[in-house]
């Protein structure tokens, strides 16, 4: 069986859904492919900071009224290291807050609108290997089930996160991969206990890093670093609280019904170029961030909002000019989140290998961007993504 649509988008993350809901407002037709289940999508917990210009991408686009609703603006953040807790105000420094908002809730809203706009969005659907990527018919082959089909396109667009096919179908040769990965992990909890404060709280302690974030005013997400490779069997709840408590300094931190919890390992990855042919990755499918920036979801945003201007300028004028400079216009804010995730990375884990001097230095550099209105102004700048607006 063969079906046919202009953009066939593989994923249904952020990237995938908000290319489709965009795609639709421009009257650009497409079918979203996701392996798993609908069920599945809409709980995974993952990221929960969208920067400024993210969310109002969603205001924007007429997604934004639950985050609105439920999100939660922050002028800043706490860094605390030494047994003291400063604050970075974000505000202040930048004019500009961020909102504190789950992406799977950001997923569910998504789902729903391209849904009630009678978009596609085929679940349990897998992509297979993305085809003819240079001829003007390029095509996706689909597994559902036990039933193999093809959808045709004019252009296709890889948005299948970190373990997708779509960089698989681009030749080795045409390819280069920027990898780097961290000698640690990041175990995250959801919990049925209110936050502990009102903004988020990047704690560096000598056990190891932790954060505190947050959901909703009874729901927190905590995370600790753990050993890479570390064992989830290792950190039962009679062990996570008692750290959570010590490195967040928070002795009166309330232990609630865990809701989730997973490790997830720390790494950094760019493929250049971001395109072959009529193929185009966007989001975690063309980079990945260690978390500790919070930019994962943001940088998924930003590059379909720019493909999304490509395609559109494309079908409406078949000019492919932006198309063409695609890889070009996401790859300096890629590299700026690149960097601000390392740095933040850095500055906060406990590194395994190190010795004490590194560790003085460590906390000279935090105490640096607690006491330096400069040093708290370039942090700011990049958190909130003042940094790459309009880049
Ligand atoms: N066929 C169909 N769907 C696939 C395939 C495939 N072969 N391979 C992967 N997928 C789906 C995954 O099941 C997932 O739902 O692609 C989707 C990719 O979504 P995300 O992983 O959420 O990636 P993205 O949309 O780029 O969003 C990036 O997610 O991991 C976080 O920190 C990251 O916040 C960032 C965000
Ligand atoms: C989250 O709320 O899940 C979160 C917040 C900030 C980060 C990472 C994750 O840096």
């Amino acid at each position: 069986m063969t079906k046919r649509t202009q953009v066939a988008i593989i994923g249904a993350g952020p990237a995938g859904l908000m290319l489709s809901h965009l795609l639709h407002l421009s009257g650009i037709e497409s079918v979203v492919l996701e392996s798993r289940s609908r069920d599945y999508v809409e709980s995974r917990t993952r990221a929960g900071v969208l920067e400024f210009a993210a969310a109002d991408l969603l205001r924007q686009s007429g997604v934004g009224e639950r985050m609105d609703r439920e999100g939660l603006i922050h002028g800043g953040i706490y860094l605390q290291f030494d047994g003291h807790r400063h604050h970075i105000d974000f505000l202040d420094l930048t004019g500009r807050g961020i909102m504190v908002h789950g992406q799977r809730e950001v997923v569910c809203e998504l789902i729903r609108a391209r849904l009630a706009a009678g978009g596609e969005v085929l679940f349990e659907h897998q992509a297979l290997a993305a085809r003819d990527l240079e001829t003007r018919r390029p095509s996706v082959a689909i597994r559902h089930g036990d039933e193999e089909f093809t959808l045709e396109c004019h252009y296709v667009a890889a948005c299948d996160g970190a373990h997708g096919i779509g960089r698989r179908s681009i030749p080795a040769a045409s390819l280069s991969i920027y990898e780097h990965e961290y000698p640690y992990g990041w175990l995250g909890v959801l919990a049925r206990t209110p936050p502990i404060a009102t903004e988020l709280v990047y704690a560096c302690h000598d056990s190891g890093f932790a954060l505190h974030s947050m959901r909703s005013p009874e729901i927190s997400r905590l995370y600790l670093q753990v050993d890479l490779n570390e064992d989830l069997a290792n950190w039962p709840a009679e062990r996570i609280w008692p750290e959570l408590r010590l490195r967040l300094a928070e002795k009166d931190l309330l232990e609630g019904e865990i809701l989730d919890v997973g490790i997830t390992p720390m790494r950094s990855m760019v493929l250049e170029p971001m395109q072959h042919g009529r193929l185009f990755l966007a989001g975690d499918a063309a980079h990945i961030v260690p978390p500790t920036g919070a930019k994962g979801m943001n940088l998924a945003l930003a590059d379909v909002r720019a493909l999304a201007r490509a395609l559109v300028s494309w079908f409406s004028s078949g000019s492919n000019a932006q198309l063409e400079g695609y890889t070009r216009a996401c790859l300096r804010r890629v590299w700026r989140a690149q960097h601000f995730s390392a740095f933040m990375t850095n500055l906060l884990h406990r590194d395994p290998a190190g010795d004490p001097f590194t560790r003085r230095v460590q906390l000279a550099h935090l105490s640096y961007i607690a006491g330096s209105r400069a040093a708290a102004t370039s942090l700011a700048e990049n958190y909130t993504g003042a940094a790459t607006d309009e880049t």
